[in-house]
Order: structure tokens, then sequence, then C-alpha cells
């Protein structure tokens, strides 16, 4: 087994899950800065926020994270020894521009990624960088009731242009919103919606998301005039959504969910509304407000490829009386019962991996690249801080494996970069003890803990793997404890 010539193995981040420093450097105030941890985090992302600062006695992890603003480099020589090719991290736009509508960007911002960007260079690790990674400053949403509004269209154009320019040379591929159909599933996160008394919150947020389709394409045809070889992708969160029986009304809810989340990329890669995401909008009575020239801009600046999450395949069913549902990423899904469960619910599914792979390339004939993939677990640590993680080596051996099978079946993807390399900040859920990491960080959900990094038993092999480009991903190895 082995994987195509120059395969960009490496891991992934987002700036507001592992910088921290949330108000160093010039930084303003971001949309997950407002998220603390426990029930109320729900509350949050869900688009009912109590306030616009921070709420005195709560805690907010975003707020020093794993402290990668500051230990970046000791994480990027990590990196480096396991042999990474890609990393794909996010720059806070709260960093760079504090307000979202300043005129002049923040010159210690865009510094400091420039500094990261030549400590990976350093290393021979190519960045891969997500624009948007859950990210809105708070300043437009007290302005401008960020997304909602088309303004914050032209600020992200000034936003991307800025990042292309300042790293032309340095970045070659980026990615405009992470996960952007997770808009529809927790507004506060992907689009900074807080929502009035009484409004039409789908209105809202569909109109929120025609405004990042249009900015998508923005700064996709910014990129390509500012130098044609960069490759600005799209970002699903994906997984494919299986019928929970042969029924043909549960194959159809099967489809209909999946486009609930294939219509962003429908628009972002075909470049035009799909005639299901038409019909829905006018049976919802819908009316999105389109601008003149928009169509054209969407049909002519498509993605040059698919970025996708992978964790979970979902199911299905029209019948009443299954009910029994899980977890997963936020998409409410059945159980299947064929399929084992991680210790968030969230359903093991490499098979699900090769059939997610192959939907999409069938659908966009375009090269993807994994950008996420792995497991949150529960790590137990020895004095030393080693882990033995052979259940973290046993789910992500068994999703290589089926990549390598989508390969086999003519898919073209490019790289793979795991979540969370470095155990860092769940998203959903604000928790430390959600581990994903090859690289153990000594802090719990409370916050306490020295920030030690220390490696885990899938830190050689996971550098292992990257060494025989993918051959190797089932043999077991010789692992040191440091
Ligand atoms: C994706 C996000 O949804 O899944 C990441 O892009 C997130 O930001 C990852 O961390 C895993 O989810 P969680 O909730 O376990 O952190």
């Amino acid at each position: 087994m082995s994987f195509p010539k120059g395969f960009l193995w490496g891991g992934a981040i987002a700036a507001n899950q592992a910088e921290g420093a949330y108000a160093e450097g010039g930084k303003g105030l971001t949309t997950v800065d407002l998220l603390p941890t426990g029930k109320k985090r729900f509350d949050v992302m869900f688009g009912e926020l109590p306030s616009l600062e921070p709420m005195p006695g709560e805690f907010y992890p975003s707020h020093e994270a794993i402290d990668f603003y500051h230990r970046y480099k000791e994480d990027i020589a990590l990196f480096a020894e396991m042999g990474f090719k890609a990393l794909r991290l996010s720059i806070a736009w709260s960093r760079i521009f504090p307000n979202g509508d300043d005129v002049e960007p923040n010159e210690e911002g865009l510094q400091f990624y420039d500094d990261v960007f030549d400590e990976l260079l350093k290393h021979g690790i190519e960045p891969v960088v997500t624009i948007a990674h859950f990210d809105v400053p708070v300043s437009l949403i007290k302005k401008y009731g960020s997304w909602r509004n088309r303004r914050v269209v032209d600020f992200f154009e000034t936003y991307a242009k800025t990042l292309f320019t300042r790293y032309n040379g340095k970045v070659k591929y980026w990615m405009t919103f992470n996960e952007i159909n997770m808009l529809l599933h927790l507004p506060f996160i992907g689009a900074g919606i807080v929502f009035e008394d009484g409004e039409d919150k789908q209105q809202v947020k569909y109109q929120a998301a025609h405004h990042q389709l249009v900015a998508s394409a923005k700064a996709v045809k910014a990129a390509h005039e500012i130098n044609p070889d960069l490759q600005v992708g799209c970002m699903l969160a994906a997984g494919q959504t299986y019928a929970y029986s042969c029924n043909p009304n549960d194959v159809l809810d099967a489809m209909d969910k999946d486009r609930e989340s294939f219509f962003f990329i429908d628009v972002q890669s075909r470049g035009e509304y799909p005639g299901y995401a038409k019909r829905y909008l006018e049976e919802q009575g819908i009316t999105l407000q389109i601008e003149e020239g928009d169509l054209e801009l969407l049909k002519e600046h498509t993605v040059d490829y698919i970025g996708f999450s992978y964790y979970a395949s979902r199911t299905t069913s029209t019948d009443p009386e299954i009910n029994q549902s899980t977890e997963g990423n936020i998409f409410s899904s059945l159980e299947n019962p064929f399929l084992e469960k991680s210790e968030w619910g969230w359903t093991i599914d490499p098979t699900g991996f090769r059939i997610t792979a192959n939907q999409l390339y069938d659908r966009y004939q375009k090269p993807l690249f994994v950008v996420e993939n792995g497991l949150g677990a529960v790590d137990t640590p020895d004095a030393t801080g080693y882990v033995e993680d052979d259940y973290r080596i046993d789910y992500m051996a068994k999703h290589i494996e089926q990549m390598h099978e989508a390969i086999k079946d003519g898919v073209e993807i490019i790289g793979y970069t795991s979540w969370g390399p470095i155990d860092l900040v769940s998203a959903s859920t604000g928790e430390m003890k959600k581990r994903y990491g090859f690289i153990y960080v000594d802090k719990d959900n409370e916050g306490n803990g020295t920030l030690t990094r220390s490696k885990k038993k899938s830190f050689d092999w996971y550098k292992q793997v990257i060494a025989t480009n993918g051959a190797d991903v089932t043999t077991p190895v010789q692992t040191t404890k440091s």
C-alpha cells in the first residue's frame, strides 16, 4: 500500500483551538473567545448569546488554548520529527483586522503568521491555510450583525486579499471557510450569527450562506489574479448519510440530508445554485438578496480542490419508531447497529470514509484533500506523559487503509492532514479531555496543567506511516517513551 508521490501527509489545527494569546499582539475579540465550556457553550453555538463580552466567572478555553502562539517553534519541531509534509492551520481574522473593518491590517498579526510560515518552511512543511475557521471578529457582529450583512463580504475580501498578497510565495494551498455547511447547524460558530427575537432563522442563515459563498468566490478570484498558481479550496464537514432501511422514503431522506451539505459545495465547485436548493428555498418562503453579478461571479470562480473533514457517517430513517440517536460532529444521526462509537458517541466507520471520498469525487471530479480525520478520546498518561493510545492508531490505520482503497477506486486525493496532531481544545465541547493528538498536552478541562508536550505511542506510529508513504500503516512499531 503506497500513496501517490508528493502526497501531503500532516496534521490540522485551528487558530482559536490552539493559539491562545487571545488578547495579545493587537488581536481583537473573536466569536470563539465568547464560547465558555459546559452547557452554556451549546446555547451560544446555536445562536443564543447572552453577551458580546466575556462574562465574569466563566471559563473560556480559547483564551489560552494550548499556547501555540508562544510555543509554535517547539510544536513545529515535533511535527517535523514526525516527518510532516504539510500543516493545515488557520489565521485568526481578528489578529489581522482586529475589528474586521479596519482600514489598515495589524502588522503584529501579519508578522506572527510570517514567522510561523517561515518556521514551517524551514522544516520543509507546506502550510495549508484556512482563512476563516469558526472565526468572526466580534466587532463585526456588533456593528453589522456579522454575515447576515452584505458589507461583511467586502471586509472578508479585503482580508483575503491582504493574506494572498502578504504570503505570496510562502503559502500555496488555501481554504476559504472551514466546514462551511456547519453554518446551518451552528450559526454562531459558522457565521457569528446571533438571532433577534422572532426572526425567521432559516431566512437569516441562508442569506448569510449566500454572503459566504459570494465571499468565497471573490477570494478565489483574487487569489488567481494575484498568483495563478495559488490553489483555493472549499471545506466540507463530510460524512455519507445512510438510509436506515431500503424503504425508498429512507433513501430519499438520506439524499435530502446530504444535499443540505452538498448545497454549499455544489455552489463553490459547480458554480451555481442547484435545482433542489432553489426548490427548497422557494418552498420555505426564503427570499435571498442576490446582487447583480453574484451569479456570474459564482459561476466563474469555482474552487480548485475539495477539502473535507471526515469523522463519522450518519444514519437516518423516516420511521418514528426508530429513534435511537447518537452524537457526531453536530449532525444528528440514528445509531447504526453495524458500527461502533467513540466515547463521544461518534460512529467509527472507516468504510464510510471510502464511500464518502468516492461520492465527493464522483460529484465534483476535482482533487480531494482530506483536511481533518481523527479520533477524539480520553487519554490516560503515565507519570512521564506517555500514552498508550492503540485505540487511536487502530482508528487511524483503518481510515488510512480505506483512503487508499478510495485512491485505488480512482479517486484523486492530494493529502491527508489528521485533526489535532497535538491535543487542543475541542470545538464542540470546549474540553481538553477530548484529545486527538499524537502529542499529549498537559492541561485539563478547567485550564490546569503545565502545558508540557510529550509524545504518545501514536507519535512513532504516524512517523512510520509518513516515512513509508502510507505503506506501513498496520505494522506494529517499536516505540520509545520520551
Ligand atoms: C471539525 C472542526 O468539526 O471537527 C474542528 O473543523 C473540530 O474545529 C473537529 O475540532 C473535531 O470536533 P471536536 O468537537 O471533537 O473538537
